[in-house]
């Protein structure tokens, strides 16, 4: 099933410079739960479509975004818990596995407490193959560069908008690879708690 998002807003109460000077990585999070729009927001943020030839929020090498995004949704108002997988065009959800995985995914990045309490975790994942097409084995060191771009916007938009959230590259690759149902051709590089600031 599909979840339409909210539009995002393109608006807001921070300025960039005051969005990158309060920036922090937020591991405590308060029990409140988020709205589908703080999601919507931060989805957007992280790989929204900008352009009617499809560009995103993020820069991409060659534009081939190789960037996947899913959440685990915990504690978000209106979306039962479970697994969505982002769909950047039509700015939607699509449902994936159902119920509350935090355990599991807490298990999985190595028992770090940050997991366990956020609403929502965004998990980030990369297509090698998508740019090693067309760069070769170059190809592998922007898909790094680009996961950077897309949790430095998660990040900011996080802040903007009052929430916390901290980059996880400590995990289980293959293990949360499998927990999330992604493809063999998706790589985890980002576990992305986020929640309210505690
Ligand atoms: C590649 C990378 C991996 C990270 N992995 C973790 C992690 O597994 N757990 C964690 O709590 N923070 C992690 N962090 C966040 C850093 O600890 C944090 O950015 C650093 O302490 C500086 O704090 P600041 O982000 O508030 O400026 C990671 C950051 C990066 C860039």
């Amino acid at each position: 099933m599909a979840i339409d998002l909210p539009k995002p807003r393109l608006k807001g109460d921070l300025s960039v410079e005051e969005a990158i000077l309060k920036r922090r990585s937020i591991r405590e999070y308060s029990p409140e739960p988020l709205t589908l729009e703080e999601v919507s927001q931060i989805l957007w943020a992280a790989q929204g479509i900008t352009h009617p030839y499809g560009y995103r929020t993020a820069p991409s090498a060659g534009a081939l975004y190789p960037i996947e995004l899913y959440i685990h949704a915990t504690n978000v108002v209106e979306l039962e818990k479970g697994i969505y997988r982002y769909d950047p065009e039509r700015h939607l959800l699509l449902e994936g596995r159902r119920g509350d995985l935090s355990s599991e995914i807490y298990r999985i990045g190595l028992s770090q407490e940050q997991i366990i309490t956020a609403p929502l975790i965004v998990l980030i994942f990369g297509v090698f193959s998508r740019t090693t097409f067309k760069y070769g084995k170059r190809g592998i060191r922007y898909v790094f560069n680009e996961v950077g771009h897309v949790g430095q916007n998660i990040y900011l938009q996080a802040t903007a908008l009052g929430l916390g959230t901290v980059a996880i590259g400590a995990f289980y690759d293959e293990e949360l690879r499998e927990l999330v149902g992604a493809g063999r051709e998706e790589s985890p590089l980002y576990i992305m708690p986020v929640g309210k600031v505690g």
